[in-house]
């Protein structure tokens, strides 16, 4: 064996075809089954494309680069799912586009946070972080309280649908409608409610009379981890 091997090895060109051919046969087991399957995500029910406010709030999440501090993919390990929760699964960021997992903690996890504060404490927490958090070194963004530019929104829901996220025809023609109802409580929700159900409505930002940047982002991070059901997945629930 290691005499033919050596004989192999003194051949330059043969010892390359033979690398060649036992790569292919490596690469076709792992590749060829990906054609076979529709997906590799396994779906996970309550997930659905973000209401348009919360897409456009995540585009200033990217925009800000809000992901270079904040990760948003709760691990497997156990210090991770006490402190932020169950474990993020691939379903729920199916429709990012692009993803925000990051990489770096230089402050918490945020995939999780939905819910965990009430709207005015993100609005006053994003204006002056160390009015809400003294030791905190995130930077302020109290000029987000401006006008959302979103005349477009119908083309980003378009686009969106471009690379794979279902909006139905009526969800980006309703994408105006849907937005303004997101964030204003006096609105009728029902229509945005069954396009997107568990949207979560309200005047985020303080100020019901204009649709600010503040209301995109807040109505984000209030969804953020709140879609799936995780009840009878959680770590307590073994112990029964
Ligand atoms: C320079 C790093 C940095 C950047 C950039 C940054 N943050 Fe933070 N963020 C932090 C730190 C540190 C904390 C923890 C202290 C605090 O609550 O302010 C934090 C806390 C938070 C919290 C509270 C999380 C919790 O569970 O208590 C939210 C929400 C948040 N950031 C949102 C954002 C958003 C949205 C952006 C982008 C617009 C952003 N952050 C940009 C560093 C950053």
């Amino acid at each position: 064996m290691f005499i033919k091997h050596s004989t192999i090895e003194k051949k330059p060109l043969l010892l390359l075809v033979l690398i060649i051919i036992t790569i292919s046969i490596g690469g076709l087991v792992e590749i060829v089954p990906l054609y076979t399957v529709e997906t590799t995500i396994e779906r996970v029910e309550g997930v659905r494309p973000y209401t348009p406010l919360e897409q456009m709030g995540r585009n200033i999440y990217t925009r800000e680069g809000c992901y270079l501090c904040h990760s948003q993919m709760i691990r497997p390990f156990r210090d991770e799912v006490e402190r932020y929760g169950h474990y993020s699964l691939a379903a729920e960021s199916m429709y990012d586009h692009p993803f925000q997992w990051g990489s770096k903690r230089t402050g918490p996890d945020l995939a999780r946070v939905g819910g965990k504060y009430s709207n005015e404490w993100h609005v006053t927490h994003m204006i002056d972080p160390r009015s809400v958090v003294p030791e905190s070194i995130m930077p302020g963004y109290p000029f987000m309280m401006r006008e959302l530019d979103a005349d477009d929104v119908e083309a980003h829901l378009e686009t969106l649908r471009i690379v794979g996220v279902p909006y139905s025809d009526d969800m980006v023609l309703n994408a105006a409608i849907d937005m303004a109802a997101q964030a204003d409580p006096e609105a009728d929700h029902e229509p945005l409610l069954a396009r997107y159900p568990k949207a979560v409505v309200g005047d985020f930002d303080g100020d019901p009379s204009r649709l600010t940047e503040m209301d995109a982002l807040v109505a984000y991070m209030q969804m953020l981890g709140t879609l799936v059901d995780f009840a009878d997945v959680q770590p307590a629930d073994l112990t029964q």
